[in-house]
């Protein structure tokens, strides 16, 4: 078993192991009441597990699937439940399941109550190495994604890796998306999180999700996410934004629409283009380059978009103009001579040269 601290005010741990879901009694001895939140499958499959370790009163409540559940909708219904149900001030919420569980249900506990302990147990990868942990919480709006939320730190979370064994495939993907992005956010020529040399050994086995490196593999994303957090909490200094490393292209493309890319294909594309953007504009060596490629592919990940030729290069740029993050003109997060750092408006021949890279036409 693996804890990895994330040192903010309260700090809390993040247990990582086969098995941690079982930690749960302990880490919730002293409430009153637990309300589970949950969606159907997710708690076929673990919510008793979970209900028969915890010494309180337990209730389930379901919510719906997908980024369209992630609503005001959705918000409002669960607190009503819990309000019927009678959840008080110094009760707690356990949000398990994915980060569309996470993020709305950490959002709910932000909210009742004007705020009450949530415990994250993140039941896909890409929740177990990113949304889980942090603290942000957040719904949509049919204007964008993730546009109402708060920041809402857990009080801890449980990563039981043994539930990675019912993800469906294509979100299993998903989540190697982010770890890429984590293997490429360390100084890889030193590795020192041993992110990218796990990789490199051990594909095969991080590809069949092998319990054996599932651990070490999710324990090692963690730590990077825990430190990046430690530093600055709630995104104040910049330094949280070098985790939208590869993003500022990959929002552009899941705004787009279609190309049948998960979130994570999308990252794995707009990282290889951080990379090629970076070289483009001489902030970084051809060896840098093209490790921002050979990460995400040794993977299995794409790195040039399907079809991508039938794309106008314009119409991208407005799009990630657009980008919430973006405050103006065009942010991206590269590397360069300093480490990962933001990079405001490159020059518009790197900028292109970079969107034919990943194949984006003209
Ligand atoms: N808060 C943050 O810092 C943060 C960071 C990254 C992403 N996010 C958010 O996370 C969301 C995406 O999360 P996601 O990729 O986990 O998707 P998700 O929560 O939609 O889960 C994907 C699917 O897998 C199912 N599932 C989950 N765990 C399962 C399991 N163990 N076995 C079988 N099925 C399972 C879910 O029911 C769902 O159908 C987005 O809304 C994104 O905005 C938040």
């Amino acid at each position: 078993m693996s804890v990895v601290t994330v040192d903010v005010v309260p700090a809390y741990d993040v247990v990582v192991a086969p098995g941690a879901l079982h930690e749960i009694g302990s880490v919730l001895r002293s409430f009153r009441r637990v309300a589970i939140v949950s969606q159907a499958e997710i708690a076929d499959r673990y919510a008793d597990a979970v209900r028969s370790d915890i010494d309180a009163d337990v209730e389930v409540f379901l919510m719906g699937d997908g980024e369209e559940a992630k609503t005001f909708a959705t918000l409002e219904d669960l607190c009503r439940r819990f309000a019927a149900w009678g959840l008080l001030r110094g009760d707690v919420v356990v949000a398990l399941g994915g980060g569309v569980v996470g993020d709305t249900a950490g959002f709910a506990a932000a909210a009742y109550h004007r705020g009450i302990a949530v415990l994250q147990v993140p039941t896909t990868l890409l929740a177990m190495v990113d949304a889980a942990i942090g603290g942000k919480t957040a719904v949509n709006l049919p204007e964008g994604k993730n546009l109402v939320g708060a920041f809402h730190q857990p009080i801890g979370v449980l990563a039981d890796t043994d539930t990675l064994a019912s993800l469906p495939e294509q979100e299993y993907r998903s989540g190697l998306g982010e770890v890429a992005k984590y293997a490429l956010l360390g100084d890889v020529v030193e590795d020192p999180s041993g992110l990218v040399e796990l990789l490199r050994l051990h594909t095969t086995a991080v590809l069949a999700r092998d319990p054996a490196v599932l651990g070490d593999l999710v324990t090692r994303c963690v730590r990077i996410k825990a430190d990046v957090i430690a530093l600055d909490p709630e995104e104040r200094t910049g330094i949280r934004a070098t985790l939208n490393l590869g993003h500022t292209l990959a929002h552009a493309l899941e705004t787009a629409g279609g190309y049948g890319l998960t979130h994570g294909e999308a990252v794995a594309i707009g990282l290889a283009f951080a990379g090629a953007l970076a070289g483009g504009c001489e902030r970084v060596g051809a060896d840098v380059v093209d490790r921002y490629q050979a990460v995400p592919a040794s993977l299995g990940l794409p790195t040039e978009v399907p079809g991508g030729e039938d794309l106008r290069a314009d119409a991208l740029l407005e799009l990630m103009r657009r980008d919430k993050k973006a405050s103006g003109g065009l942010t991206f997060v590269l590397p360069g001579p300093h480490g990962i750092e933001r990079v405001d408006d490159p020059p518009e021949p790197a900028l292109r040269y970079a969107l034919t890279s990943v194949g984006i036409g003209e």
